[in-house]
């Protein structure tokens, strides 16, 4: 079972889908992809910026209405992906933070260029508060070539790590393309997902990442990372 659980499929409420025909779009992509479960990971900045909050539960609403009206077997489930600041930790506290499929579970990304401190600090701070930390598209980060690095927030924090679907499949050059293989290999990606953004720069693409990692690891290490281990983290419904 395919999830895709981050995914900027919501209109009109960040840089993702920017019209609900482009949502509709997008779903029907997610669809060919075969994938079951959406976590709609809209952008937020905690403290910084107010999210459209009625406006976000509306479109969901109406998009997974669509889903029903057009067969597609598509769940969609509410989320975040949070953009860490320092308020993030107490407005998560407070309940402001939309957490992944309501449970104890946030995904957070940061600057390309996030010092190892401010890394720390996030798995540290939102970890207190009782979820589950979820790092997004770990390689994104200059810090994240670290592997080390990524070892103790794992082991001591119990960070998880997403990786882009594109990256697993897209080539970019040899010393990129070895590092990605030794952070697969190594363990350190605990799911793949698409972060979709549109269908044509940033589509949904986690069918074509899932075949490559059957490949390349078997298809048990392809289930778990594209929808397997995101399932059983979130509760959702196979
Ligand atoms: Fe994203």
């Amino acid at each position: 079972m395919m999830v895709d659980m981050h995914c900027h499929v919501i209109w009109g409420v960040d840089d993702g889908a920017r019209s609900e025909d482009d949502t509709h779009a997008m779903l029907r992509k997610a669809a060919e992809n075969k994938v079951r479960h959406i976590v709609c990971t809209s952008h937020i900045t905690p403290g910084e910026a107010p999210f459209p909050v009625d406006r976000y539960q509306d479109h969901l609403a109406r998009a997974q209405a669509f889903c029903r009206d057009e067969g597609l077997d598509i769940t969609l489930h509410p989320g975040s992906e949070i953009l860490y600041t320092d308020q993030a930790p107490r407005l998560l506290h407070e309940g402001k933070i939309p957490r992944l499929n309501d449970k104890r579970a946030v995904l957070v990304e940061f600057w390309y260029d996030v010092p190892t401190d401010t890394l720390y600090q996030a798995a540290r701070l939102l970890g207190n508060e009782g979820v589950t930390v979820i790092f997004a598209h770990i390689e994104r980060y200059r810090v994240s070539r670290n592997i080390k690095l990524l070892e103790e927030l794992r082991n001591e924090y119990g960070v998880l790590m997403q990786m882009n679907a594109r990256t697993v499949f897209e080539k970019q050059g040899f010393l990129t393309d070895r590092w990605k293989r030794k952070l697969l290999e190594a363990d350190m990606i605990d799911m793949v997902a698409s972060d979709a953004h549109s269908i044509n720069s940033r589509p949904c693409n986690i069918l074509r990442a899932w075949e490559v990692l059957r490949d390349e690891y078997g298809q048990e290490t392809a289930d778990r990372l594209c929808g397997g281990a995101a399932a059983k983290l979130l509760a959702l419904e196979s």
